[in-house]
């Protein structure tokens, strides 16, 4: 939900390759070989840029890419990035359209299918969604994705694909959908920002045809939503947790808001919905870690949509402890402030890595909060996810990219 970054901030010119690093590991040096499509740049290669440097005063429209590699890149800034991708990752478009944000949000990787589900931009740039016109939820089947890797020659870059991309028709309750997770008992979670008077919702779908729906919540007390932004299901207790924001005001495409910026709480079983954080500017992506003890939840205030970028305001993770009896978020703390753009959705690997979807792709954070490195496509990412072990699938607004690393997926899905 912002625009596209465009430049390439590609300035600067520095010594990179073969220093030991600031690493996480602070034992560990740069290895003399990188994989294929990686650049390792170390932070005190550009701590100090000189006065006439090449500074950059833009985060959205001014990319960090001081070696201007064309991307899909691996842009290492720590070793322990390595450990992430393995010693053979590949990373490629799989599928674009340069007129339509086909894939915006709402990834969900459903196993049994071997398919991604995700939804295009809801009232932002190149959307086609606005007040009078609903988006669209798409699917890709990962079986061509990976048929697609397969026909690379050993070491072969920069080759894109165009798998097919499947639109799903959905029931009309389903508005303006900009997030999702699960499966949830083998349907996926949708979470909808509503249009016009039509009301934000949180809704079951049925992955297969017919593609049927139940709404599960579209109300706080009879109060609509603001417009409704990001969903996970607690991993261990099955409750859903989700972020409700006032973008699709701020997009033009929903009334003026009633409520605060803030993190719900929605027990499925008893319909109870309940308040766990607030004091946010505009609080969107969220996810847990694999215990569900720690929450993470994106402050992406730097974007108002229409109304514009402010640098001042934050670009922000936030990290929580979820309290044990009541799953309200304590003792929140900053966890990073990301470099370009706006963290927008966040996912965790099984090694507590978090992944963020930025303005020049999907940064990697270890889990003390340390910039490991970047799935750098050049543009705006939302959102990404795991399609099981090793497949990152990373919504690219025009464009889906995927890496095939080493990481290993956190369980989404619940039971
Ligand atoms: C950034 O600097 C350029 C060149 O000096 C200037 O044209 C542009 O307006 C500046 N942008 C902002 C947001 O300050
Ligand atoms: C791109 O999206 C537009 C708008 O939905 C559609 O008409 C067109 O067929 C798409 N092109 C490709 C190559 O998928
Ligand atoms: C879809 O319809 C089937 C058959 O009636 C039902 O079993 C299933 O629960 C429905 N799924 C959703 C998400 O509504």
């Amino acid at each position: 939900m912002r625009p596209a970054s465009s430049a390439v901030f590609s300035s600067l010119t520095l010594c990179w390759v073969s220093v030991v690093a600031a690493a996480e590991n602070s034992e560990a040096a740069i290895p003399q070989k990188l994989p294929p499509q990686s650049v390792f740049i170390d932070p005190r290669s550009f701590a100090v840029l000189n006065q006439n440097g090449p500074f950059r005063n833009d985060t959205f429209n001014q990319l960090f890419n001081p070696t201007s590699t064309a991307p899909p890149f691996f842009q290492i800034f720590d070793p322990a990035f390595l450990t992430i991708l393995g010693p053979n990752p590949s990373f490629h478009i799989v599928a674009s359209n340069d007129t339509f944000a086909f894939a915006h949000e709402a990834p969900i990787f459903v196993s049994e299918l071997d398919e991604v589900f995700f939804a295009s931009n809801d009232g932002g740039p190149l959307g086609n969604s606005d007040l009078n016109h609903n988006n669209k939820v798409g699917k890709i089947s990962m079986k061509d994705v990976d048929a697609a890797f397969q026909s690379l020659k050993p070491g072969e870059t920069g080759k894109a694909f165009q798998v097919p991309v499947t639109e799903l028709v959905l029931p009309d309750t389903i508005q303006m959908t900009n997030g999702g997770t699960g499966p949830f008992k083998s349907s996926l979670v949708l979470i909808n920002s509503g249009r016009g008077p039509l009301p934000p919702s949180i809704a079951l779908v049925n992955p297969n045809p017919p593609h049927n729906a139940t709404v599960l919540l579209d109300n706080f007390f009879g109060r609509q939503f603001n417009s409704l932004n990001d969903i996970k299901v607690h991993p261990t207790s099955g409750v859903f947790f989700f972020t409700d924001v006032t973008y699709g005001s701020l997009l033009a495409f929903r009334p003026p808001p009633v409520l605060p910026n803030q993190v719900y709480r929605f027990d499925p079983m008893t319909a109870e919905v309940r308040v766990v954080a607030t004091d946010f500017n505009k609080c969107n992506g969220l996810a847990f870690s694999a215990d569900g003890k720690t929450a993470y939840v994106t402050d992406t205030g730097a974007n108002a949509g229409l109304q514009g970028n402010d640098f001042t305001a934050p670009a922000t993770i936030y990290k929580f402890d979820v309290d044990p009896t009541t799953q309200t978020f304590l003792n929140r703390r900053i966890f990073a402030y990301v470099d370009t753009g706006i963290p927008d959705g966040v996912q965790l690997d099984t090694a507590g890595n978090v992944y963020t979807g930025c303005g020049d792709g999907v940064q990697v954070f270890s889990p003390s909060g340390t910039l490991l490195g970047k799935f750098f496509i050049g543009s705006v990412s939302a959102n990404m996810v795991f399609a099981g072990d090793g497949r990152l699938v990373i919504m690219g607004e025009t464009k889906i990219a995927v890496a095939m690393i080493a990481a290993k997926a956190v369980k989404l899905s619940f039971p």
